[in-house]
């Protein structure tokens, strides 16, 4: 669940990592654990404080998937698309989400954002999903469908 943003918490976040150009990407990283995606105001915040223009971390913000610019629904929904889980159907299961929630990969309903992940180290139990913080193993349709209707579609 997305917090409300704060610039002196996030100047303390920026900080952290020296105010250095090139920690860019793990500052991002820091605020999007913090705050659950990339706000506007955060992206201005940034190019000031580690000094470089806004159009650069836009770009950065842009290229990776991991960085919301959007807030996220109550729950954040990953279904692994890494190798071990593909062999078992990961984007056949992929599909099925798409389908029952409405939205493509990325997209959000009230309640569930879909998002990629890849590999959760459950590989074994292939496909596997996250719900929040919880893993789920060998996931079909059906105990997908269960598990999507618990957040509340
Ligand atoms: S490949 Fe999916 S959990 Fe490792």
């Amino acid at each position: 669940m997305a917090i409300k943003y704060d610039k002196i918490i996030a100047s303390e976040i920026i900080s952290q990592f020296g105010g250095r150009p090139e920690m860019l990407v793990q500052v991002l990283h820091a605020l999007v654990e913090r705050y659950g995606y990339i706000s506007d105001e955060a992206i201005r915040q940034v190019a000031t404080e580690l000094n470089i223009s806004r159009a650069e971390v836009h770009g950065v913000v842009s290229f990776y998937h991991d960085f919301r610019t959007s807030p996220p629904a109550k729950h954040i929904l990953k279904i692994c698309q890494a190798e071990a889980c593909q062999a078992m159907g990961s984007r056949q299961l992929t599909a099925h989400a798409e389908s029952k929630l409405g939205v493509q990969m990325h997209g959000s309903t009230d309640n569930v954002t879909l998002e990629p992940v890849y590999c959760l180290g459950n590989c074994a139990c292939s496909p596997a999903v996250i719900i929040d913080d919880k893993v789920y193993g060998r996931v079909d349709a059906n105990k997908l469908d269960k598990l999507i209707d618990e957040c509340g579609v």
